[in-house]
């Protein structure tokens, strides 16, 4: 749904294409979690990835937000098509850093990215308000919308584009659109050279006084037995009302 103002991702972050599967692997997520959600999931940054189509078929409402959006589908696939060749030149320059079944398999993991931007480019013009052209760190929802939301290497993983202000920013704004209930997850917590997030204490003091509680999730990789750390966020005021 491209909308006035917003501009196009920016040329330095790749517009990437992962599956489902991907998602869960990478938040500690099952599909039946998915499937139980009692409201819409948001993904942002959204990318080019198939997690919006293949979750409806679980009964699950994903909404994905991107500010790539503001460019028709096909625009989006070539710039996903560009962040699927660099990802082929950096995991075979640097495949230590890259989530990957053992034994080493890059053309295969490569190939659920074909699939889910193929999923995403039908999706997206079949259902375009499905996808939201908006950029972190406002976003064009209520409070509360969604009862989960996700964000993927975007927030920690270019942190030259995202710097500590803006993060704080960005992740106090995906919580507000998160109910009270549920809860932002945020991954990885390092930068594309693997290099982890040196001021995320100071930063989880900052989002602590703006009452969002946080904790750092480890999840074992479902694929590849590696452990992944994961941000959760949620409201410090959960529960409250309900109590009252
Ligand atoms: C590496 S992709 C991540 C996509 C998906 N979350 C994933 O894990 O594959 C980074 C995305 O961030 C988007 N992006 C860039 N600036 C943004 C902003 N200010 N707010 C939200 N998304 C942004 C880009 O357009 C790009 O699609």
């Amino acid at each position: 749904m491209p909308a006035a103002g917003i501009p196009p991702a920016l040329p330095d972050v790749l517009v990437t294409s992962r599956p489902l599967d991907e998602y869960c692997a990478l938040f500690g997520l099952t599909r039946a979690r998915l499937a139980a959600l009692p409201g819409p999931l948001l993904d942002c940054p959204g990318g080019a990835a198939g997690l919006a189509a293949e979750a409806r078929e679980l009964g699950c409402r994903v909404i994905a937000a991107d500010p790539v959006y503001a460019l028709p589908p096909p625009a989006v696939a070539d710039r996903a098509l560009e962040a699927r060749a660099a990802m082929a030149a950096a995991m075979a320059a640097r495949p230590q850093l890259y989530p990957s079944p053992r034994p080493y398999r890059p053309e295969r993991y490569l190939r659920s990215w074909d699939r889910a931007r193929r999923l995403y480019t039908a999706d997206s013009a079949a259902h375009p308000q499905r996808y939201v052209a908006a950029a972190l760190p406002r976003l064009p929802f209520a409070d509360g919308a969604f009862a989960l939301t996700l964000s993927g290497y975007l927030i920690f993983a270019y942190p030259e584009l995202f710097g500590q202000e803006l993060q704080l920013a960005a992740l106090t704004e995906l919580v507000r659109v998160t109910s009270p209930d549920g809860e932002v997850l945020v991954q990885p917590l390092n930068d594309g050279q693997g290099r982890r997030c040196g001021h995320l204490g100071p930063l989880r003091r900052a989002l602590g006084e703006r009452r969002i509680a946080s904790e750092i999730r480890r999840c074992p990789g479902p694929v590849d037995g590696r452990t992944r750390r994961v941000l959760v966020l949620r409201s410090a005021d959960r529960g409250r009302r309900a109590a009252r």
